[in-house]
């Protein structure tokens, strides 16, 4: 049975962070602060959502949590530039090592998903505009659920959808709370440590293994 890769997208496919130079010119050095609260209040408000089920896709929450940032930093972020950072936003760039792991893992032999809290039609746009679309076997969104990760059942999903076996499957993600979503379930979950200062979190749970460099992560799993 092949293994079967699951890449969470946003983060760690796709840089969120490539909206740091739309951000700088409205608001010049904010930027940076900014760009990290709006991405943490992102992510708070799906989880919120989803335990609340109360569901609004991601680009909802992304939208909100613009909105919300905007009042923290006291930026006054014009209705024309809100809507230039949501259209930034569907055409992030991928990380620059991205390519070059998934033509490994494909060389590999893998199965390779793109799985996400992004709806469907948006992911699929990420991955042509980043140009990684044809590396993946299919877009497993969270969407149809109408949850959010890291609720178990979208993680079940995952596995149906693909038609994989628990053992044999992988979630490879920057984010550790996606990782444990993943572990939690039985499947195996590599973690992504793209900066060395990024932490996982304390929750006696470790990653199946620790992935500083994504192009790397075919050999250590077949290792
Ligand atoms: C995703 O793509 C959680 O942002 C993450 O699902």
């Amino acid at each position: 049975m092949a293994t079967t890769l699951a890449f969470d997208v946003y983060g760690t496919l796709i840089d969120t962070q490539g909206i740091s130079q739309k951000l700088y010119d409205i608001m010049g050095d904010l930027s940076i602060g900014f760009a990290y609260s709006w991405r943490e209040k992102q992510l708070e408000y799906a989880f919120r959502r989803g335990l609340m089920r109360c569901y609004q896709n991601f680009a909802t929450c992304t939208a909100q949590a613009l909105d919300y940032t905007d009042q923290l930093f006291a930026t006054n972020i014009s209705t024309t530039d809100k809507k230039t950072l949501l259209n930034a936003y569907e055409t992030l760039p991928a990380f620059a090592d991205v390519t070059e792991s998934l033509i490994t893992a494909e060389k590999a032999g893998f199965r390779l998903f793109a799985f996400s809290n992004g709806s469907e039609s948006a992911v699929e746009k990420l991955l042509q505009s980043a140009g990684i679309r044809s590396y993946f076997e299919g877009v497993i969104s969270v969407d149809s659920l109408k949850t959010f990760k890291p609720n178990p059942d979208v993680y079940q999903y995952f596995l149906e959808k693909t038609n994989s076996q628990v053992e044999n499957s992988w979630l490879v993600s920057c984010n550790s709370f996606d990782v444990i979503g993943a572990i939690s379930v039985g499947m195996k979950g590599a973690w992504l440590q793209r900066n060395p200062k990024a932490l996982f979190d304390t929750w006696a749970v470790t990653p199946t293994l620790t992935v500083k460099y994504l192009p790397k992560l075919p050999e250590l799993i077949l290792s």
